[in-house]
């Protein structure tokens, strides 16, 4: 738990890209809270999801093992820390961060800062609002060590927006066919708790202990041959969306 982030996606970032591939609603939100911003820093790019193809990108990313799986089309990232940009003042139009500020660890506040000192414009987030996340099936039946753990890393989104002086938090349902299989996804996707490569595409499981993990898979696997899954939660495939506390927050100075 103590691990450095950076160390802990060299660890659990392997076959990220194969399984977080973007998601098309979600990619418009947020260069839609992008605003009309030419130069865009990405904190914690990954391998690059979300970051627009048609603006000046600048990518910070602390991991090896997630720069390597960036795209030939996308701009190198630079290995640098959310809490010290290595970006002069008001030098780019907007900052944006997607699913990364829960893993800064004590710089999460002074991410927050760096983005808003270096972002002349709009400053994007996209979070959890761990108080929702908590309440899906999967943490709330199977995982509680995963709503456990989020209460600890993920600010509710109004700390986030207060840290920038009162930003906008806008609602992300998440959709049940997204290519971007984070953790959220898994509402709509009992099955994906029982295939090794998609669960360890998330942090939720890749950061859990062998025999938390073994006795999720063994419960779900249980529940959904016996039918139980299925009673409980089977009216959830009629629907196309969910919120399941994906926000976006959006500070427009
Ligand atoms: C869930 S991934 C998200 C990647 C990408 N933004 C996306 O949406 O696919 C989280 C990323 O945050 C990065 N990260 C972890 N700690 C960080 C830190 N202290 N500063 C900046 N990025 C960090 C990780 O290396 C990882 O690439």
């Amino acid at each position: 738990m103590n691990e450095p982030s950076r160390a802990r996606y060299d660890r659990i970032g392997r076959g990220y890209a194969a399984h977080r591939r973007e998601d098309p609603e979600l990619r418009r939100r947020i260069h839609l809270a992008l605003g009309e911003a030419r130069s865009v820093v990405n904190v914690g790019a990954g391998s690059g999801s979300y970051e627009p193809l048609d603006r000046h990108v600048t990518a910070i990313e602390p991991s090896d093992v997630m720069a390597a799986q960036r795209p030939p089309e996308r701009p190198p990232a630079i290995r640098a820390d959310a809490g010290a940009l290595p970006l002069r003042d008001d030098s780019v139009d907007a900052a944006m961060t997607v699913l990364s500020l829960h893993h800064w660890d004590d710089r999460r506040q002074r991410g927050v800062r760096e983005m808003r000192r270096v972002a002349r414009g709009n400053v994007v987030i996209v979070t959890y609002d761990p108080r929702v996340s908590g309440a899906m099936w999967l943490m709330a039946d199977y995982l509680p060590e995963v709503a456990e753990l989020d209460h600890a890393i993920f600010p509710p989104p109004e700390e986030i927006a207060g840290w920038l002086g009162g930003a906008r938090i806008e609602t992300l349902p998440v959709p049940a066919d997204s290519p971007d299989r984070m953790l959220g996804a898994f509402w709509a996707h009992p099955e994906w708790v029982l295939d090794e490569a998609i669960r360890n595409a998330t942090s939720g499981f890749a950061r859990q202990p062998d025999e938390v993990v073994r006795r999720v898979v063994d419960a779900v696997r249980r529940d959904l041959d016996d039918g139980t899954w299925e009673a409980r939660y089977g009216h959830l495939r009629q629907l196309s969306e969910l919120d399941v506390g994906l926000r976006l927050i959006v500070d427009e100075p």
